[in-house]
């Protein structure tokens, strides 16, 4: 059909968005797109685990904060997986500032700071590696096949 690559990618719903109740408005967003979820869990990350996932910002001035937002409450982590679902992903949530997310994004509707720009994606296949094998055993990821729709 394309030259386009099947990619997996590693989507965590931060505490607001389960204390505000629209998980299931968030992930029909990525479902209308054509993605596949392969994998979720609902947890609580412990501080070393919030640590590990955001180690590259460990340091910057938001750092400490944005740990702490993210032990309010538990997070729902996901993989997506679809043709260049990296890129996809990013583009369907919008930039991590809030100044740049626009409206029709998922952080320009649903939120009003960066810190709290309320859902986190993988920003290469690089980083959905490290970040998918922090959150999911190999086991716990269920790979299917839509046979020979052709929607998607
Ligand atoms: P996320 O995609 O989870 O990756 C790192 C997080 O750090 C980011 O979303 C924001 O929550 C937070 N962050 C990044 N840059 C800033 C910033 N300039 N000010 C406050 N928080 C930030």
């Amino acid at each position: 059909m394309n030259d386009t690559q099947s990619q997996k990618t590693l989507v965590l719903f931060k505490p607001g968005v389960l204390q505000r109740r629209i998980a299931g408005e968030i992930l029909n967003r990525f479902e209308r797109k054509g993605l596949k979820i392969i994998a979720m869990k609902l947890l609580r990350m412990d501080k070393p685990m919030v640590e590990a996932h955001y180690a590259e910002h460990k340091g910057k001035d938001f750092y400490e904060k944005l740990v702490e937002y993210t032990l309010t409450g538990p997070v729902l982590a996901m993989i997506l997986e679809g043709d260049e679902a990296v890129m996809i992903v990013r583009r369907l949530i919008g930039p991590t500032s809030i100044d740049s997310s626009l409206p029709g994004t998922i952080r320009g509707d649903f939120a009003a700071h960066t810190r709290l720009n309320i859902i986190h994606a993988s920003d290469s296949p690089e980083s959905a590696g490290r970040e998918m094998a922090l959150f999911f055993r190999p086991e716990e990821i269920c790979e299917w096949t839509d046979g020979n729709s052709p929607w998607f």
